[in-house]
Order: C-alpha cells, then sequence, then structure tokens
C-alpha cells in the first residue's frame, strides 16, 4: 500500500508510523511544500493520504480541500485530522465539503495512541465485503406517525434508561433522521462529531468499528452510551444510499449490543427505509391525534410500508401524550391495525419545550410531573430489553410497578 502522512508535528507522524507494516510504502511530509512535492511525485498512485489541518496555514479549506482532491487518484482514501485549534467557522466549512468531496475526518483531541489505534484500523480495513447484516448487537427503530409525535424525544429516553441498567452492555443512540436530525439540539451537542466523520467510510464500505466510536459524542455519567449524530447537509440526506446504511447498520451490530435509531417519519430517504426494513423491533410513536394515527399513518403505510412486504402488525404502537384516555388508545389500535405496547405520560408545564430549548432531556426531569413519564419510559425498556435478550438490572429508585407491568404488556413486541 503507498500512503502518504502530512503532519506538522513528528511526534505524530512517529505515532502513526507504528502502525505502518514494512510492506507499507509510506511517505511522510511535515508541512506544505513537501507535501506538494510528494503530491506531484507520487499523489495518483496512492492508497492513502492523511493530512492534518496544521500543515495549511495560510490557505482557506475550500482551497486545500479541493487541492488534495485533485492531486490524488478518484480510489485514493482521503482522510483529514482536524485541529484543535480550528474557529468552528472553519470546522463547519470543512465537513461540509467532506460530505462532497467524499473524504473521511478524525475528531481532534485524541490521544497520541487512539491517534495510531485509529490510523491502523483505517489502514488494515477490508474494502466492501458481503455484509452479515443479521447478528450481533439489536436494532429497535423509532419513528413518528407524524412530525413532532416525540421519536426523538422517546429514542433517547429509551437510550438513556437502557445503558443505565445495562452497565455491562454498550448501547448506540443514531440519528438517523437526516432532513431533521434533531439528537444535537435535545442534548444541546456543541462538538463536531457525528455521521460526516464517517460518512465517506459508510459509503466505501470501510468503516471499523473504533472509528464509528470515535465519531460518537458521550454523555457523562452514562458510559456505556454512545451517540451518533446526524449531518448537518440537510439536503444530503436524499444522497445516501442504501448499501451505505446496510453497511453501517452491519458494523453497528458488531460493535453494540442496542442500538436505538431515530428516523423520520417521511420514507423518503435510504436512513429511513433501511432502518425500517432491517430493525428487529420497529416502534411508531403515535399521538392521540387523528392527523397522527389516522391521516398521516394510513396515507404513508398504504402507499410505501406495504409495498416493501411489511404487514401493519410488523410495527407496534407506542402512544406518546397520553392523558389516560382508554378510548383513544383502542381507536388508535383499530386505525392503525396494530397494538399498543406502551402509554407515554404527557408531561405538563411545558416541559417539553423547555427540554429542548435548554438542552435537557425529558427523561433527565426529575420533577413531580416527569414521574410518569419516567416510569412509562422504564415500562418500554424494559419490554425492548427482554425482546433483545438484554438482562436489566433495575436502579434502586425504579418502579417496582412499573418493571411489574412489562410482564402484562410482553409478548406482544
Ligand atoms: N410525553 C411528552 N410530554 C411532553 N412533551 C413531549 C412529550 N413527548 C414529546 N414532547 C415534546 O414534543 C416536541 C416534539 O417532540 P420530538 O422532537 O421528540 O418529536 P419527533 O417526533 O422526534 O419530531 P420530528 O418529526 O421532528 O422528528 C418536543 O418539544 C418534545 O419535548
Ligand atoms: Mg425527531
Amino acid at each position: 500500500m503507498r500512503i502518504l502522512f502530512a503532519f506538522s508535528k513528528p511526534n505524530h507522524a512517529e505515532a502513526v508510523g507504528t502502525g505502518v507494516s514494512k510492506e507499507d510504502d509510506a511517505t511522510y511530509a511535515f508541512n506544505e511544500s513537501e507535501l506538494n512535492k510528494a503530491l506531484i511525485k507520487s499523489g495518483k498512485d496512492l492508497d492513502f493520504i492523511f493530512v492534518h489541518e496544521d500543515i495549511f496555514n495560510t490557505k482557506y479549506p475550500w482551497e486545500w480541500m479541493s487541492y488534495i482532491k485533485t492531486s490524488v487518484a478518484e480510489m485514493t482514501k482521503i482522510v483529514i485530522l482536524i485541529s484543535e485549534t480550528t474557529d468552528s467557522w472553519y470546522r463547519e466549512i470543512i465537513q461540509r465539503l467532506s460530505l462532497d468531496l467524499g473524504i473521511s475526518l478524525i475528531p481532534n483531541g485524541l490521544t497520541l495512541d487512539e491517534l495510531a489505534e485509529e490510523i491502523g484500523s483505517r489502514l488494515s480495513a477490508k474494502p466492501k465485503s458481503s455484509e452479515v447484516a443479521e447478528g450481533g448487537g439489536t436494532l429497535v427503530t423509532f419513528m413518528a406517525a407524524s412530525p413532532k409525535d416525540g421519536a426523538t424525544t422517546i429514542a433517547i429516553s429509551t437510550a438513556v434508561c437502557a445503558a443505565q441498567r445495562m452497565p455491562e452492555k454498550k448501547v448506540l443512540l443514531v440519528d438517523f433522521n437526516l432532513k431533521s436530525p434533531e439528537i444535537r439540539d435535545h442534548l444541546n451537542v456543541q462538538s463536531d462529531k457525528g455521521y460526516q466523520m464517517i460518512q465517506a467510510d459508510c459509503d466505501s464500505g470501510t468503516l471499523e468499528s473504533s472509528s464509528l466510536m470515535k465519531a460518537c459524542e458521550q454523555l457523562k455519567d452514562v458510559a456505556n452510551l454512545y451517540i451518533l449524530t446526524g449531518i448537518q447537509r440537510r439536503e444530503w440526506a436524499e444522497k445516501i444510499t442504501i448499501e451505505e446504511i446496510g453497511h453501517f447498520l452491519s458494523v453497528a451490530r458488531k460493535s453494540f449490543d442496542l442500538i436505538i435509531a431515530d428516523v423520520h417519519t417521511f420514507p423518503d430517504q435510504a436512513a429511513t427505509l433501511k432502518c425500517i426494513k432491517d430493525a428487529d423491533t420497529r416502534l411508531v410513536v403515535v399521538q392521540p391525534i387523528v392527523t397522527s394515527y389516522q391521516s398521516s399513518w394510513n396515507d404513508w403505510y398504504n402507499s410505501v410500508w406495504q409495498h416493501y412486504g411489511m404487514k401493519e402488525s410488523d410495527f407496534k404502537l407506542v402512544m406518546n401524550r397520553d392523558n389516560k384516555g382508554a378510548l383513544d388508545g383502542y381507536g388508535i389500535e383499530k386505525a392503525m391495525g396494530t397494538k399498543i405496547i406502551a402509554r407515554i405520560r404527557n408531561v405538563d408545564k411545558g416541559a417539553g419545550i423547555k427540554a429542548i430549548n435548554y438542552g435537557q432531556p425529558l427523561y433527565f426531569n426529575s420533577g413531580d410531573e416527569s414521574a410518569d413519564f419516567r416510569d412509562n419510559i422504564l415500562q418500554l425498556t424494559a419490554m425492548i430489553t427482554e425482546s433483545a435478550k438484554i438482562e436489566m438490572v433495575p436502579l434502586q429508585a425504579d418502579s417496582k410497578s412499573a418493571l411489574k407491568g412489562r410482564r402484562k404488556l410482553f409478548g406482544l413486541i
């Protein structure tokens, strides 16, 4: 393999050099002019190029990124290490351009060992091979019957609740609602990690577990929960392919015990289609409102989902913003042709809006007004983990009745 490393810091080069095998032909450049020379000499023959953004002091990202792209061959894998010092505006531009140019990104803040491991795993990644779509972790996909029914709120809550109660297992929460990726806002995520870091790797079928993990956010105090936020280039959603998501899911299943995917209501993009089709459990979040359980759901089901060979009973319902109207539930089940497996209480006092505006998920609201909500989430989580055959270790404060309730409902998933 021919590899070019362009790092301004010799200790970076030294660290990654340890992961390069003897058969590989590695060249090192320590400044822009050495990089130029190396690209002129053998740019088109490279298999890989790793460039630290620091190498370019005087050029704008759109200049140096397109320069690299045009200096190498179409099949050359380009990986850029984001600098610690880039301002957020440039970082955003780099992320946006990386999608257009098929460039992978490595986040800043890695130790030298982590960097060496990351580069080593990319070098040893096997190109597209036959995907093992099944086996490994369980995929649970949440979608809303109509927009704003609460899919993201419930996906986040369930992911946190599950991770807290299965400390030995790894949970991934992935925002594949790519036209409206809001997990970032719900959790007030500010960093530049997210799907854009690994999009090129998913597209080329060379995603490695370690790269996926490094692209994820983590919450303080829930160390086994990994959160992959969506891309901010919302128009890019339609360019993402079924194969790309299929590859992502096969790597995610190998890396995590439970994967919770949040997808959009509209089945007009690969991420939504593939995550629904491949899910072990498909949960539709529905509100007791005609526009949700009747119009939106039936229109989409009849025009799309049934043509993918899915029956109504292949989906299960989570009734959100429940106000304890028993009749509502019956009407919803009748209209949607499937069962409600959990009811999630509405949290009053404008708590939902506050939750998003302050980036404090409803599930972390410890006030009395959200006690029922938390119990309902616990009940739903217990059902999900039970059907995934993962043992849940209840916390001391967990409501016994919520956990008991799962027995009554279990069997529906
Ligand atoms: N049980 C609930 N009680 C109170 N507020 C809620 C509840 N569920 C959701 N909300 C609020 O409703 C709003 C919409 O929720 P959310 O963003 O989760 O919906 P969504 O289905 O993911 O929307 P989208 O269609 O954009 O993906 C948010 O402000 C959220 O905080
Ligand atoms: Mg959402």
